[in-house]
């Protein structure tokens, strides 16, 4: 039995004063949770209060990107280790606005993935396909070489250690969400190539949805058989919002 998760991807948003003020709200909103798993992933400078604030909560707390190397001379990175002196227990790899704005190629994704196995934390590994791969139907193909490039570099059994979040581009800040068959449908192709090299694994792996989701819509998506819960951006900013989604997820 796979237990849900629902994980807000802050993005490069909020301060000290609202990050406070939004964690603080967080905790007793997620309190009730009694099956779902619920975690934020914040921008770096802001990882030091989320621990400070979350520490003992039940809320779990991690980061949006991590560097494919250990330590060195990198200025500007951030090692997976880093994240876990303060306590991240999730880190995101491959969002698409990484893919898109910053050319995390599927072998960068892979080696990051495999760094924060490495340290001992929990990659959330995003795929997904623009709409102008899905309406010219190699949709299939781009996701398959997105969870395969992991695949080959860290193995099938890396994924019982690993989050799945499928996000398809064009649902990301749109509005736009797909709809609860629509990525049922990935959902469950994804799991079906994981399947393909280790069915026990394809079985118990996390595969999150994310692209617009929001209160009103996430009660259909987390009803669906392969969709084990969210990756929330937007609605992660907006304390009841959020928790209305973990409350969906339980
Ligand atoms: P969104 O973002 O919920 O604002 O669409 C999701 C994500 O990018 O992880």
């Amino acid at each position: 039995m796979r237990s849900k998760l629902v994980a807000g991807n802050w993005k490069m948003n909020g301060n000290l004063a609202s990050n406070q003020a939004l964690l603080k709200s967080l905790i007793p909103l997620l309190k009730p949770l009694a099956t779902a798993r619920a975690a934020v992933c914040v921008p770096y400078p802001y990882i030091a209060q989320t621990e400070h604030v979350l520490r003992g909560s039940g809320i779990a707390w991690g980061a949006q990107d991590a560097s494919e190397h250990e330590h060195g001379a990198y200025t500007g990175e951030v090692s997976a280790g880093m994240l876990a002196d303060f306590g991240c227990r999730y880190v995101i790899v491959g969002h698409s606005e990484r893919r898109a704005l910053f050319g995390d190629t599927n072998e960068i994704v892979a080696q990051k993935y495999a760094a924060v196995l490495k340290a001992g934390l929990t990659p959330i590994l995003c795929v997904g396909e623009t709409l102008a791969e899905r309406e010219s139907g190699v949709m299939e193909q781009v996701i398959a070489r997105q969870v395969e490039a992991v695949m080959a570099q860290s193995g099938a059994t890396s994924l019982e250690r690993a989050v799945v979040a499928y996000e398809p581009v064009w649902a990301i800040g749109t509005g736009k969400t797909a709809t609860p068959d629509e990525a049922q449908a990935v959902h469950a192709f994804i799991r079906s190539r994981v399947a393909e090299q280790d069915i026990c694994v394809a079985d118990l792996l996390t595969i999150l949805y994310g692209g617009s989701v929001k209160a009103a819509n996430a009660p259909a998506l987390f009803a669906m058989p392969d969709i084990d819960g969210g990756l929330i951006g937007g609605a992660a900013l907006v304390a009841e919002e959020f928790a209305a989604i973990c409350s969906a997820a339980n």
